[in-house]
């Protein structure tokens, strides 16, 4: 968890003028840390700033070391380490497997050990290794061997690769790779870009939509190897409030990676709401690490998705991915799920009502309006149901 720049700044290096406040350097990442530490969210568990794309100067150092470009960051990265270290914020960093990144800086082809050593040296905690400019062939040697070159730096990093982003199946199936991306990297960006609008959160949503547990992509899925439906839209220009909390409760659902990409200097009461929302973020972080799929009505708009939590529990979202009208009741049975206790009783909690509701038994109806969802948590209960609700 924690605050990545791409989405909202993306290559912005024009620091003069209004572009002071947008552009890629130091001060961002430092205004961005800040906020982080004094409005909650480094406490609710956003403890990372991650700088992407456009940090580099477009050649190596003399010694043929990466170096940043020295007009946007005079302090050097060392000493931004050191800032975030001292907030107790880890710091990620970004490059590339091939020759250049995807926005044309230095990338890490030919230099993986001397490149691990100098972000070592750095104090990064956490990597995203992008692939373009590099073969999809080559992937599968470079990939786990950039991840050796950061085992061996001593420095324990986080590696996350962007490989199924760019094989055509995604490493699933024919492209054979899922098994040594759960091996060799700690997460891993599975589809396209996300951007600030519902057109492309619910594209991301509908690859992430597999109807089972046994998913070979839901079960990649695990502590120490997630998968990455890439940053949240949160607090942007694009998702009505609905939207954010759909995109929001899903992500808790898939066990993704929660990196905001917004400008928190600016960002709305309700958008702030939603990410510092206690409840779904400990269903985001539960400690079994297992993803979440689409239970029932997964080829209508009308769809409940289901995660598995520790002590037996679950987390249930009532989607309705319709967008006419008002909106339809949805039902969840309980009794269809193989690893729910059958029979059992169960209480209700609206995770974003933040309401205890009641103890089910049996089905659980509730009436969920166009574009948005409803979340619940269900523990196991020794009493009787009295809840069979439309609400
Ligand atoms: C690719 C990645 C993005 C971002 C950009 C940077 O498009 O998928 O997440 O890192 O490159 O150029």
């Amino acid at each position: 968890m924690g605050w990545m720049t791409w989405e909202r700044y993306t290559c912005t290096t024009d620091c003069s003028g209004e572009g002071a406040k947008r552009c890629i350097n130091e001060q961002l990442l430092k205004d961005m840390a800040d906020r982080l530490v004094e409005d909650g969210f480094r406490d609710a568990g956003y403890a990372q700033i991650s700088i992407d794309d456009c940090w580099p100067a477009k050649e190596r150092d003399a010694s043929g070391r990466q170096t940043p470009d020295p007009n946007r960051f005079p302090s050097g990265m060392a000493s931004i380490g050191d800032y975030l270290h001292e907030k107790q914020l880890k710091f990620g960093i970004y490059s590339d497997i091939g020759s250049s990144t995807c926005a044309g800086y230095t990338g890490l082809k030919g230099n993986f050990d001397l490149d691990a050593q100098t972000f070592a040296s750095w104090g990064v905690d956490y990597i995203k290794v992008d692939g373009c400019n590099e073969n999809t062939a080559d992937m599968f040697n470079d990939y786990p061997a950039f991840g050796k070159a950061l085992n061996s730096t001593g420095r324990p990093i986080v590696y996350s690769c962007s490989w199924p982003a760019y094989m055509a199946h995604r490493c699933e199936g024919s492209d054979k790779c899922m098994a040594s991306l759960v091996e060799h990297c700690n997460l891993w960006r599975n589809f396209d870009d996300v951007a600030d609008g519902w057109a492309s959160v619910s594209s991301i949503i509908n690859f992430w939509k597999r109807n089972s547990s046994s998913d070979e992509m839901v079960q990649a899925g695990g502590p120490g190897h997630w998968n990455d439906p890439d940053m949240l839209m949160v607090g942007n220009f694009g998702l009505s409030e609905s939207e954010e909390q759909t995109q929001f409760a899903l992500w808790a659902i898939f066990a993704a990676p929660l990196f905001l990409s917004t400008d928190l200097r600016t960002i709305s009461e309700s958008s702030k709401a939603i990410l510092l929302n206690k409840e779904i973020i400990a269903v985001n972080q539960d400690q079994l690490g297992k993803q979440g799929y689409c239970f029932s009505g997964c080829s209508s708009d009308l769809r409940v998705w289901i995660r598995e939590l520790e002590n037996g529990d679950a987390a249930i979202v009532m989607q309705n991915a319709g967008n006419f009208g008002d909106g339809s009741n949805i039902t969840f049975h309980p009794s269809l799920v193989k690893w729910l206790p059958k029979n059992g009783n169960f209480n209700v909690r609206d995770m974003y009502a933040q309401k205890d509701l009641g103890t089910i038994t049996g089905p659980l109806t509730f009436y969920v309006h166009v574009s948005s969802v409803r979340m619940f948590r269900l523990s196991a209960s020794p009493s009787e149901g009295n809840l069979a609700v439309v609400v």
